[in-house]
């Protein structure tokens, strides 16, 4: 007997391959070969080779089922210690997210609770946020530092996203996020910090591994574009790529200086002004937008959506998954929140958590379904690709596979079953 040429075939699919100009990439009765951890093969069934299920070890018939890629959450606050609730309560009741932050609670109330909890506590606190990511349907996943602001917590955070990558078998990139918020006791040595940051904590934690990129909070409430730009020359030294938080609730032209450094992306983007559109168009920095943020706090500015278009600046969507502003655990729900509160349309909205996501972390071999890509998919229990977009929650996920395996029914890690 011949042996099988591919590990895993699933036939009678909907492919959405966003891959190509076609809507959506899509491909009615589509099969897709899985081999080695790669697509080896996608197409119409039709065009396959006659009896295709002898060419694979395991066949799947999918029914019609929509098929797409794993989906790529950019930008996430995932690890943390404790939550905010608290503060979810006192917005209800007139106060403002920088009220708060400068109140000393905020992004300072989350520093405390992680500098309290443990490599382990951080770790069990943070897995079942991943597993709903992973559920429903992210096989990528950013992960940002920047609630420790001093070298050992920092690290902690950063071990933790990266071990949480290795126990649930997704991709985890993480972010340095040293400059997310003036820790309180740098009050009154606001200098001091930013050459810690830029001058310590950056150099020790990339060279430990741990750093996969370089962001900051260029905001009236975290960092000005001078303090950016230090910590940005810095990761350029050092051979990693920026992005950075900008214009979230006033424009300070982060979005320019990102550019400026050849960013991976700018993210937020509610005040981003003309000139830092043109910016980010010319350096091909893509837009993060995050409306589990612009929600939960209610914003009404919203991203400049139409001139992103006309600029052919490439958007994508996050969950921004974090304690303060959006305690998501959806990106398929973000890029719904994406086309009801931006108007996206449904593709934009899915070609911002799948090619335009991976193309946000520097990442090319993810994002569309090609041969020659990792093989991590989705098989959704739905037939048309807008109603990813279209139904507020309900595990709308059928079977998640990374690298050409089904994780769906993966069983938790003895030290972590406790946890979820
Ligand atoms: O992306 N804006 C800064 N950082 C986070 C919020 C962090 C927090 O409030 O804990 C964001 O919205
Ligand atoms: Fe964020």
């Amino acid at each position: 007997m011949n042996e099988p040429r591919w590990d895993r075939l699933l036939l009678n699919a909907t492919l959405a391959t966003f891959a190509g100009d076609a809507p959506y990439g899509l491909i009615e009765q589509g099969a897709i070969a899985l081999h080695h951890g790669r697509i080896a093969w996608v197409g119409r069934q039709g065009d396959l080779p006659d009896a295709p299920a002898a060419l694979a070890a395991k066949v799947e018939s999918l029914d019609g089922a929509l098929v797409t890629p794993g989906l790529v959450d950019c930008h996430t606050h995932l690890v943390f210690g404790g939550d905010r609730a608290h503060e979810f309560e006192l917005r209800l009741n007139g106060a403002s997210y920088e009220d708060i932050a400068r109140a000393g609670g905020g992004i300072t109330s989350s520093v405390n609770a992680t500098r309290a909890a443990s490599e382990e506590q951080l770790f069990a606190q943070s897995l079942p946020r991943a597993r709903a990511l992973l559920a429903d349907g992210v096989t990528t996943l950013e992960i940002k530092s920047g609630y420790g602001l001093d070298l050992d917590s920092e690290r902690r955070m950063l071990r933790v996203a990266r071990r949480l990558g290795r126990e649930l078998g997704l991709t985890v990139r993480t972010s340095f996020l040293g400059l997310h918020a003036l820790p309180p006791e740098y009050r009154e040595r606001r200098d001091d910090y930013v050459a810690l940051v830029t001058d310590s904590m950056l150099p020790t934690l990339a060279a430990e591994g741990l750093v996969d990129a370089v962001d900051a909070f260029c905001e009236g409430i975290g960092f000005t574009r001078e303090e950016t730009r230090r910590v940005f020359e810095r990761a350029t030294q050092l051979g990693l790529p920026v992005k950075l938080h900008a214009e979230q609730l006033s424009d300070r032209g982060g979005a320019a200086l990102a550019a400026e450094f050849g960013g991976l992306s700018a993210d937020h983007l509610e005040h981003l002004s003309a000139v830092g559109i043109a910016a980010m168009a010319q350096a091909g920095t893509v837009a993060v937008l995050l409306p589990g943020a612009f929600y939960a706090l209610r914003e009404t500015q919203l991203p400049p959506v139409a001139a992103l278009r006309e600029q052919r600046v490439p958007i994508a969507i996050a969950t921004d998954c974090n304690p303060g502003t959006s305690p998501l655990l959806s990106l398929r729900l973000a890029a719904g929140m994406a086309c009801t509160l931006f108007r996206l349309t449904p593709e934009e909205a899915l070609r911002g958590v799948t090619v335009n996501a991976a193309r946000a972390l520097g990442l090319h071999d993810r994002g569309t379904l090609a041969v020659g890509q990792r093989a991590d998919l989705v098989a959704w229990n739905a037939r048309q690709p807008a109603e990813l977009c279209y139904w507020i929650g309900g595990g709308l996920a059928r079977r998640v596979y990374v690298a050409g395996e089904p994780v769906s029914r993966r069983k938790p890690s003895s030290r972590s079953s406790n946890s979820a």
